[in-house]
């Protein structure tokens, strides 16, 4: 890390002697204060809950601008990545810093290719589910069940069981998803197919059966690509942290990936998308459009517990660059599928523009983040409501294996363990 040419000093109006703590920069970004030491040299921790203020770790994989609305995946704007590179090529620049040449495309892409196929006796596992399960309930499962079947890289020390572990869990997750989906409606799954895309691959595991041959609709194929690549990575989020907290203990790379496929589920996070779709079809379901006005009352009314769903972000406060990506997959979709007048976009769409032009929503800062436009994208392609997180999860994993690495291999790392503020009873005996 470099050290920032100033200096930090804390001081305290009890007398108590001041601490200099030094400051680090990084390449674009707030510095950091590193207070380390300040426990030993003061005695006192700093309180932070929901890390509104403190950076956990240094990374050199993506980075967001807020405030600009900027996001870059290794320096690279996620709008020249969603335009030109695909999924693998995305995943490949995730894991190892570049963009991978003609070569080693290939090379990274024949790679996953043969790691596609999940170990049979995964199905007997999948199906002693409810058939109704929520599909986040049966991938939480499925991921950290893949450390039962692959004891060869769940050494999360050893560089090369990491590597292995990477490739497969971006291979298999597609593979996993499209089974929980299978199994839930009653269809027999499908094995892969490696001389598809990644994309086009997951569509007909989801949408093709034994019986007929598949076809790959190029421009859907395109749109799931895109949404794989807007959710790749995201910097230290909810579930990124998960990952890295839980793999600190030095747990399997799976054990680690699958606490980030249940943090993700929450609505305030990856559930989102699905949260956000069951919120546009109740509103479309009480009267749609005309009842839009309402609605906004409603999520201003905070003794309503209603939220916008879609809308806010710990992070952007300004507009979501995927969200602005995603709603234009939204119409290149619809037009598509001849559902350019659908009745959900069209009441997002409106939400939207009440929303951007609210007081309450511009004081706050609040606009629409990726999940806005991706569920009615997924639904329009087929995809069930809620097997929406899941999907997240598959684009995710990569992100999340890439976070996993970088942590293991940083010689500042340290098991994660926060300190409290302790405010129940001190010492008392039992009487
Ligand atoms: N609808 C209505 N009000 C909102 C919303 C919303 N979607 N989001 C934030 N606010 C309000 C809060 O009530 C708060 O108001 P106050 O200052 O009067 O108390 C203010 O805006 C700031 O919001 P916080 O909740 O303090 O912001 P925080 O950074 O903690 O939360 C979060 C961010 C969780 C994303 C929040 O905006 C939210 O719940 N959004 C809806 C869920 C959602 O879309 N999540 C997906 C996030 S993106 C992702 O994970 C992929």
């Amino acid at each position: 890390m470099k050290l920032a040419d100033n200096k930090a000093t804390l001081s305290f109006s009890n007398g108590a002697p001041s601490v200099e703590l030094p400051v680090y920069q990084g390449t674009v970004g707030p510095d950091v204060i590193d207070i380390r030491k300040l426990y030993g040299q003061s005695g006192m921790f700093t309180y932070d809950p929901g890390f509104l203020s403190t950076a956990a770790c240094q990374s050199a994989i993506t980075y967001i601008d807020g405030d600009k609305g900027e996001l870059l995946y290794r320096g690279y704007p996620i709008e020249q990545l969603a335009n030109n590179c695909n999924f693998l090529e995305t995943c490949y620049l995730l894991l190892n810093g570049e963009l991978p040449n003609a070569q080693e495309k290939a090379a990274f892409e024949a790679r996953v290719n043969q790691h596609t196929m999940v170990h049979d006796q995964m199905q007997y596992f999948l199906r002693g589910f409810r058939r109704d399960a929520h599909p986040m309930a049966v991938l939480t499962g499925l991921v950290g069940a893949l450390s039962a079947f692959y004891h060869d890289s769940t050494d999360v020390h050893n560089a090369e069981h990491r590597e292995i572990a990477a490739i497969r869990l971006i291979a298999k997750m597609p593979t996993l998803v499209a089974m929980a989906y299978k199994y839930g409606v009653g269809q027999p799954f499908m094995y892969p197919q490696n001389d598809l895309s990644y994309a086009g691959n997951f569509m007909r595991m989801m949408f093709g059966n034994p019986c007929e041959e598949y076809k790959v609709n190029p421009v859907v194929e395109r749109a799931l690509d895109r949404i794989f690549i807007l959710h790749a990575d995201h910097e230290q989020n909810a579930s990124t942290s998960t990952v890295r907290l839980c793999g600190s203990s030095g747990t399997n790379p799976f054990a680690a990936i699958s606490a980030g496929v249940a943090c993700l589920w929450g609505p305030a996070h990856g559930g989102a998308n699905e949260a956000c779709l069951n919120m546009l079809e109740h509103i479309q379901a009480n009267g749609g459009i005309a009842k839009v006005g309402e609605f906004m009352e409603q999520v201003k009314d905070k003794s309503s517990g209603v939220k916008l769903m879609g809308f806010g972000h710990r992070v952007y406060k300004n507009y979501d660059p995927r969200a602005k990506l995603m709603q234009e997959t939204c119409n290149e979709i619809l037009a598509e599928l001849g559902l350019e007048n659908d009745p959900l976009f069209a009441l997002a769409k409106k939400l939207e523009k009440i929303a951007l032009e609210d007081d309450y929503f511009v004081q706050r800062k609040l606009y629409p983040n990726v999940d806005f436009y991706s569920g009615i994208v997924q639904r329009a392609i087929g995809i069930p409501v809620n097997l929406f997180t899941g999907i997240f999860a598959l684009a995710r994993t990569v992100g999340w294996i890439a976070q996993l690495n970088e942590q293991m291999g940083d010689p500042e790392y340290k098991i994660g363990r926060p300190r409290q503020l302790f405010t129940g009873a001190a010492t008392r005996n039992v009487k």
